[in-house]
């Protein structure tokens, strides 16, 4: 993580739930190798981190995203984490 951008964005890609799955859903996401890149349809977008599917093990993003914060917390330093979307 560069720890001179002030803001971060990490996404995590939940697997499909079962009514989903039911109903004929299928992934639409694909993530690129070794990259924090995501790609739908011809759009590809790039964040810090990218987690599930295929990238990153989704347990890394407290280690990742949310402990360095706690600890500049304990240094002085102010900071927000914000969590959006279904789950
Ligand atoms: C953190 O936020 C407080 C309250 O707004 C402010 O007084 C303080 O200066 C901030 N600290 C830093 C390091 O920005």
């Amino acid at each position: 993580m560069n720890s001179l951008e002030c803001v971060w964005v990490a996404v995590n890609i939940r697997l499909l739930i079962t009514s989903e799955l039911l109903v004929g859903c299928t992934d639409c996401i694909s993530v690129l190798p070794a990259e924090p890149q995501v790609q739908i349809g011809t759009h590809t977008f790039t964040y810090d981190y990218v987690y599930g599917s295929s990238a990153l093990s989704s347990s890394s993003v407290y280690n990742d995203c949310v402990a360095p914060l706690v600890d500049a917390l304990f240094h002085g330093y102010n900071a927000t984490v914000l969590a959006y979307g279904q789950f």
